[in-house]
């Protein structure tokens, strides 16, 4: 099996780090050109939304080393902010040397909301809904017979009623096993197409249709050991627990820790072409449900290494969507090499937890504008006309001056080469 772990993969061109990842993901030239030249046609792009003018497009960039349940995986992430892809590629190393991450997910089970007003008895008619619940699934499979096939399709049923504004209303939850969808087409049609017979069985008016984002039966987790040798010593220990120890208690910082999880996770949302809408808003609203706490956990072992888990809702899908249109985004579950949504899942899962612990690793040490500061440095190394080893040379001097200006490099450079 490949390895994830490519050493020195940040300090090859584009070109070359092009044919590690062909090599390890099996992408054929016509991949590959679809990187380097093609990317999303406007055809396509103008029929997945409405009014295109366009194509909007962000960096695509791989985080290596990253070892899932045992498994070598090379991430594509797609963001603009710098440094996210090292910090999740150098947290993923640290994590390697306790054994890697492992995972778990609860199932690809969505729920869609209906809700039922103008009741006189609630209660009653709750029981009425759950008393049906055998019709109510029936006419909701009946929606999407290739899913109920696969064995998806929906399963249960719940009910609640709710204090609300303008009075107490009725909740009915539809709870569909999805598969490998993202799911909400699935789901809202089920929702739509069972309201008549929820009004009849209630007496009501149905008013929303609708998937809830808030996936507690969908969720997935991860954990790592970071061995403290590993990750620089007990210090550095007690600075990441000090880390989460403030967001746990803080809102403030809380809303910052859960962005630096986002960061990593919403990043392979875009790549593969899912909603990332709604994977935040399951993320921030699963952490707000005990108040809004952090999404992932850190604890010291009997060993003295840091534990680090992440728990959230992720519905994403492999299938339908946006998923199968990009082009681009097929190439990043073909990169990925996975198939279902339930390892796409438990993948991102890893990344947000190796994402969120290279964020408090840097917080609670050096800061986290080093890691900035060093691409920009790259970057002003590479346009004052360093090249090959040049350019760590150069990099390196510019952070020691503290001085990161596009003359200041040139000067290093001139000197560089006068002495060799
Ligand atoms: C920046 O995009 C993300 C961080 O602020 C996350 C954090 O503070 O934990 C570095």
């Amino acid at each position: 099996m490949p390895s994830s772990r490519i050493p020195g993969f940040y300090k090859m061109s584009v070109q070359e780090r092009l044919e590690k990842v062909a090599e390890f993901a099996g992408l054929g030239d016509e991949d590959k050109r679809l990187l380097l030249e093609k990317g999303l046609s406007l055809d396509i792009a103008d029929r997945m939304i409405e009014n295109v003018i366009g194509t909007f497009e962000l960096p695509l960039g791989i985080a290596t080393n990253f070892l899932i349940d045992g498994k070598d995986y090379l991430i594509p992430m797609a963001i603009e902010e710098a440094s996210v892809v090292a910090a999740a590629s150098n947290a993923a190393k640290m994590a390697r040397e306790g054994g890697g991450f492992v995972t778990d997910y609860s199932g690809n089970i969505m729920i869609g909301q209906i809700q039922v007003v103008r009741l006189n008895d609630p209660y009653s008619a709750k029981f009425e809904v759950l008393r049906h619940r055998d019709e109510i699934i029936e006419k909701a499979n009946e929606q999407d017979p290739i899913l109920v096939n696969l064995g998806g399709g929906c399963k249960d049923v719940e009910a609640r009623v709710i204090d609300t504004l303008r009075g107490k209303m009725l909740i009915v939850h539809l709870i569909v096993d999805v598969k490998d969808a993202m799911g909400a087409n699935a789901v809202n049609t089920m929702a739509e197409a069972v309201a008549p017979l929820i009004e009849r069985i209630t007496g009501g008016k149905v008013c929303l249709r609708i998937i809830s984002n808030l996936a507690v039966y969908r969720i997935a987790r991860a954990k790592a050991v970071f061995k403290k040798e590993a990750i620089g010593g007990e210090e550095v220990v007690e600075g990441i627990m000090n880390a989460y120890a403030f967001a746990e208690a803080d809102p403030f910082r809380c809303a910052t820790h859960n962005k630096g999880i986002m960061n990593g996770i919403s990043a392979v949302v875009i790549a593969t072409g899912n909603d990332f809408r709604a994977v935040e808003a399951g993320a921030h609203s699963y952490a707000a449900m005990r108040g809004y706490k952090p999404l992932t956990t850190y604890e010291v072992n009997e060993n003295g290494d840091l534990v680090g888990t992440i728990e959230l809702p992720i519905a994403v899908g492999t299938i339908g969507g946006a998923t199968k249109v990009n082009p681009l985004a097929k190439l990043s579950l073909k990169i990925l090499g996975v198939s279902t949504a339930e390892e796409l899942a438990r993948v991102m899962a890893a990344v947000g937890l190796a994402q969120n612990f290279a964020a408090l690793r840097a917080l609670a040490t050096e800061g986290i504008q080093r890691g900035h500061m060093e691409l920009h440095a790259r970057n002003i190394a590479i346009m004052a006309g360093a090249s090959g080893e040049e350019v760590d040379m150069v990099v390196e001097e510019l952070l020691k001056i503290g001085k990161i200006r596009m003359d200041v490099a040139k000067e290093v450079l001139e000197k560089l080469r006068a002495r060799s």
